[in-house]
């Protein structure tokens, strides 16, 4: 069987909910203010699920519209991977969820948890599967209801979170040099601790001292990720060029996590990127982990930034700890 030459992106996708969560309703629940959240992260909304929707429901929404835009039919998928920190279930896979419902007959279907990293690690798994021969058409989804998890009691995290998905399709291409070219992977376990839900898994099953003690929310050590999160952004993007033999003026547009607008705006401006060219929608959607660079990365397509032959870098930071990168040339 020969090889593809390359794994090009054909379609991408998005869903947010419609429900609107703004700085001035936090003001409402806990001690904060517009001002404080504004200045301190970039965001001045959310969106956020109903209480009846399920990730795999805005997964499927993303996928759906990513098909139709790469004009792909659900039964050519070959895979499905979807990023996720808040699974449907944690039996089955969402993944599973979603190849039922979107009918991909033929998919092998499988969850992916990096984390904010999500949809990088996505895309690395999902262009290995295309170039060793694998699967022809693969669709990755990364979608997150980060409310179902967020204490809402926490003004620390609280005004953070946002629910939505992305989604995109990557497939076998003779043609080099095209689609994504380049991804890189990293984990640190030993800061595992600074993004963690405490309970609901095997090392804390959950129980009625788990609930009482609040342990089935995320718990952050913000002020300690943002200094690891500025080196890791600035070092992949170092990374991404380099390997690429590519250099600032060469990318269109850098699309990093929608973690926070003041750690972007320092470790893109140090690497010589203007504000331009650095893709942002924090203030819509605050940051919806995994999705969030799907989401980016869907928005910027549609709103014409990226044109044939333009090439992005993604870069991600994440629980785990994990850090991703990838670069992709646009068809
Ligand atoms: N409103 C008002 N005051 C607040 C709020 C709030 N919502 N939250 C915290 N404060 C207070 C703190 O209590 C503190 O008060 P103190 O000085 O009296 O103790 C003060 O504001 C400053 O707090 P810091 O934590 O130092 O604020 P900082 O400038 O670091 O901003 C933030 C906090 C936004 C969390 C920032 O550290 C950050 O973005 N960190 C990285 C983000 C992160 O970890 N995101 C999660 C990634 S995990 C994932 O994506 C799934």
């Amino acid at each position: 069987m020969n090889r593809p030459a390359s794994a090009r992106l054909l379609g991408t996708g998005m869903y947010v909910p419609e429900r609107v969560m703004t700085n001035d309703d936090f003001t409402r629940i806990v001690d904060t203010s517009d001002e404080w959240i504004t200045q301190r992260t970039g965001m001045k909304e959310r969106r956020l699920a109903e209480h009846d929707q399920a990730t795999s429901d805005l997964a499927i929404a993303a996928s759906r519209a990513a098909l139709a835009d790469a004009g792909v039919a659900p039964e050519e998928v070959d895979l499905v991977v979807c990023a996720t920190i808040t699974a449907d279930n944690t039996l089955p896979a969402t993944a599973c969820w979603i190849q039922d419902r979107l009918g991909c007959k033929h998919a092998g279907a499988f969850d992916l948890t990096a984390a904010c990293s999500g949809h990088i690690y996505a895309l690395a798994q999902a262009r290995a599967a295309i170039l060793a021969g694998q699967a022809r058409t693969v669709l990755i989804t990364s979608a997150e209801i980060l409310s179902s998890i967020t204490d809402y009691t926490d003004r620390s995290t609280c005004v953070l979170f946002g629910d939505g998905a992305g989604a995109a399709v990557l497939q076998a291409c003779d043609q080099p040099d095209t689609g994504v070219l380049y991804t890189t992977l990293y984990a640190d376990g030993s800061g595992g601790e600074l993004m963690i839900l405490p309970a609901g898994g095997s090392r804390r099953p959950p129980s009625h001292e788990t609930i009482d003690r609040r342990l089935h929310y995320m718990q952050i050590r913000g002020r300690e990720v943002f200094r690891f999160a500025v080196e890791k952004m600035e070092e992949l993007i170092d990374e991404c060029l380099k390997a690429c033999g590519l250099t600032a003026p060469q990318v269109r547009l850098v699309i990093p996590h929608q973690v926070n607008k003041r750690i972007i705006d320092a470790a893109t401006g140090r690497m010589g990127f203007p504000p331009e060219k650095v893709f942002m929608n924090i203030d819509k959607y605050g940051n919806t982990g995994g999705a969030s660079v799907a989401i980016a990365h869907d928005e910027a397509r549609r709103q014409g930034i990226l044109g044939a032959g333009d090439v992005a870098i993604l870069i991600a930071f994440g629980g785990g700890l994990t850090w991703a990168g990838a670069v992709i040339r646009h068809g």
